[in-house]
């Protein structure tokens, strides 16, 4: 099995990869982030429908930078979990199809599973080191997974209310900052004092975490500033930086102390969020204290991508698994539970 095709359609990107083998030869993302920007958040009815336009150039796109033809390909992964139904079959449908047509083995990838790999896409000859511990931060996820082999995962602890992603989003929507939040907090918090407000940092028991404490002791704060009329862009730059540190405190604190209780040497920080740069600056810091290995893929593998489901998707081929034509789309799905 040479070439494998990777489809994701999960939320609002459309994304189409190639591999050679476990090297990625193509991986094209089409975000819908702008079209959803006017409703500050993800529109599932409107996400499936630029799925379905955009999916097939994507496809021809990612087969030209690959240099391949359609027929050259030897297997299909696509994601069918979690995510949002609607958006997730448009990927399903293109996927059942090629497969059909090319007489080709396809599998059904988690995405969550696919994020896991993310962190090794860059590494495509290194073997991946097992055990090790996945925190996963995403817009809709943050979960922290002991991975023992391929497909062997055990969930250790997830959020209780908001993904981290999502504490972002949403403190960015109450700022007036855009859609997606995460990269222009990342932005303002290097020019802001990370001390200026003490925002809680949500101690939950066990491995869990929670952002929604955090999220309304920021708009609190937003709405005692608007009653002064200080809320000026030093103060937002302020907020910002004070709010993306109180979240990152908890990530790096929990992962680090998980990595220590379960025995890994290797640490994975992937989703939307591990594009960070304070999070990549100050877990690389703890990392490095408690001789931890670390890996972070580059921000492109870091938001949601077609070539970390081809990636766990050849692994999936490579042992055998084959989904059939009535393979399914699920809107919760957790990984090792
Ligand atoms: O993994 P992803 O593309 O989609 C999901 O599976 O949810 O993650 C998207 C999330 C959004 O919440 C976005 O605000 C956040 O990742 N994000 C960031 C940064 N870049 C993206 N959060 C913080 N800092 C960033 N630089
Ligand atoms: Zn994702």
């Amino acid at each position: 099995m040479r070439y494998i095709l990777g489809i994701e359609t999960s939320c609002d990107e459309t994304s189409v990869a190639v591999l050679e083998g476990r090297s990625v030869c193509s991986s094209v993302v089409a975000s819908q982030a702008d079209l959803h920007a006017q409703w500050g958040g993800v529109v599932p009815e409107a996400a499936a429908r630029q799925h379905v336009e955009r999916l097939s150039p994507l496809l021809q796109q990612a087969l030209d930078e690959a240099g391949i033809a359609l027929h050259q390909i030897d297997g299909v992964a696509v994601t069918n979990r979690p995510g949002l139904v609607g958006a997730l079959v448009v990927g399903l449908a293109a996927a059942k199809a090629l497969a059909f047509a090319l007489r080709i083995p396809m599998v059904g990838v988690n995405h969550l599973e696919g994020h896991l790999y993310s962190a090794f896409l860059t590494e495509p000859n290194a073997d991946i080191p097992f055990p090790h511990l996945a925190l996963i931060v995403s817009g809709g996820h943050t979960e922290l997974v002991l991975a023992r082999g391929h497909g062997d995962y055990t969930l250790l602890g997830h959020t209780l209310d908001d993904a981290a992603g999502e504490a972002f989003d949403k403190t960015a929507r109450l700022l007036h900052l855009g859609y997606p939040g995460g990269p222009e907090i990342d932005r303002r918090a290097k020019q802001g004092d990370p001390h200026a407000f003490a925002f809680p940092r949500a101690r939950v028991e066990g491995w869990n975490f929670s952002f929604s404490g955090l999220k309304t002791a920021v708009r609190r704060e937003v709405e005692r500033l608007q009653g002064q009329g200080a809320l000026d862009e030093a103060t937002l730059n302020d907020l910002c930086a004070s709010f993306q540190q109180a979240v990152l405190d908890v990530l790096v604190e929990k992962a680090i102390a998980a990595a220590h209780a379960y025995g890994v040497d290797t640490l994975t920080v992937v989703g939307g969020v591990a594009a960070n740069s304070g999070l990549q600056t100050q877990m690389r810091a703890a990392c490095h204290n408690m001789r931890l290995n670390l890996k972070i893929p580059p921000p492109k593998y870091c938001t949601d991508n077609a070539a970390m489901i081809a990636l766990a998707g050849y692994f999936r081929l490579k042992a055998g698994e084959r989904a059939d034509y009535d393979l399914d789309a699920y809107a919760s799905a957790p990984l090792g539970e």
